[in-house]
């Protein structure tokens, strides 16, 4: 098969789709024959050296895809040949096959564009599982969405109003944060301009913050916090270690959480088929009855790998950009 292989790290040059070998489907897996890649800053990270993938996962950069089951491994008894799927991937996704275990593998509902649906289940699975599993965001709660016209951003818009919170967004133009609001959102801070500890004081503080940029923001974000509030960081954008004021989050009752989703095992508590078994059972009728969608900035050919990873950095950028393998 062919797949985006990496010539040494750096920077989009180093990625070059050429023929590679063929995936090894272990028992409890499923090989896909791919249509569509999602691109993830994970998988610049990658590209640069600074993100390895776990020991047991491809090197072919590539967390999520869509596509259609042509081979079932041993044990595998809850999808058939032929279904149209989309799958949270450790790597791999970059390729014209890829082989997952099924219980990373989630239906294609009716109607969706696949091309459009490798773009859902990393966000998916990262949205639901620090939202709803780990912040407990509720009704009625105001959830601040840092990055919201990002890939999680947009979806994380979406899910958080379908759970009937007030959700406040930042970004760093008027024209994202305009379709921010398209898709739901309430209130919109310009990190440039604005100043997202004032805005969201007005409202007694975040009772959820969805944090992408780490150390940069981690002092406004604890001074963000409502009472009882809870900080969950997801991304570095902004550096890796800054300042906990310890004396300001006790005051409040708050929590600090950091996950992630690519390291966390296959198999057992917090693993990866948990978070996609919860996401199917209550995030997918969302995504079924056309309430919660993939927003799709650009789809290029695989060829094009590079240009996807520059567009993630593009200010034009507002949600995900995936890489079409096949027709
Ligand atoms: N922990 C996990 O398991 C996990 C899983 C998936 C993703 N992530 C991380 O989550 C973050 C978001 O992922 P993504 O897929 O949404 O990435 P993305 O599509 O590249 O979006 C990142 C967003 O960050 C915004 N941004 C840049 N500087 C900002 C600032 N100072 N304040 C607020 N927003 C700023 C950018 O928008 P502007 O143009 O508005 O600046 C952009 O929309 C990334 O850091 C990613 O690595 C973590």
């Amino acid at each position: 098969m062919r797949a985006v292989e990496l010539n040494g790290f750096g920077g989009p040059e180093v990625m070059e789709w050429t023929e590679t070998v063929d995936p090894e489907v272990r028992p409890g897996e499923v090989l896909i024959e791919v249509i569509a890649a999602g691109v993830n800053r994970a998988d610049v990270m990658q590209r640069r050296g600074f993100y390895p993938p776990p020991a047991d996962a491809s090197s072919v950069p590539g967390l999520e895809c869509s596509g259609t089951i042509v081979a079932l491994g041993d044990g595998v008894r809850d999808w058939r040949v032929g279904d149209r799927v989309c799958a949270l991937l450790a790597g791999g996704g970059y390729a014209e096959r890829v082989a997952v275990p099924a219980t990373q593998v989630l239906p294609i509902p009716e109607g969706l564009d696949p091309v459009a649906a490798a773009g859902l289940p990393e966000v998916a699975v990262t949205v639901w599982s620090n939202l709803v599993m780990t912040a407990g965001l509720r009704s009625g709660e105001l959830v601040l969405i840092h990055g919201g016209g990002g890939g999680i951003g947009t979806c994380a818009i979406q899910v958080a109003k379908r759970l009937g919170a007030r959700v406040a967004v930042t970004a760093g133009s008027d024209e994202k944060l305009a379709k921010c609001a398209e898709l739901g959102a309430d209130l919109l801070i310009n990190y440039k301009t604005q100043d997202f500890v004032a805005e969201v004081a007005a409202f007694d503080g975040a009772d959820v913050i969805l944090d992408n940029m780490g150390a940069k923001y981690l002092e406004r974000n604890v001074e963000a916090l409502a009472a009882h509030g809870r900080l969950v960081v997801i991304g570095m954008q902004g550096g890796v270690s800054g300042t906990l004021n310890l004396a300001a989050l006790l005051g409040k009752w708050g929590t600090v959480h950091a996950t992630n989703v690519r390291n966390r095992p296959r198999a057992g508590a917090g693993s990866k088929a948990e978070l996609v078994a919860a996401v199917r059972e209550q995030l997918w009728p969302m995504v079924a009855a056309g309430e919660v969608v993939p927003v799709i900035s650009a789809e290029l050919p695989v060829t094009e790998a590079g240009r996807a990873h520059e567009l993630l950095d593009s200010p034009e950028t507002f949600g995900k950009v995936v890489l079409r393998i096949r027709d």
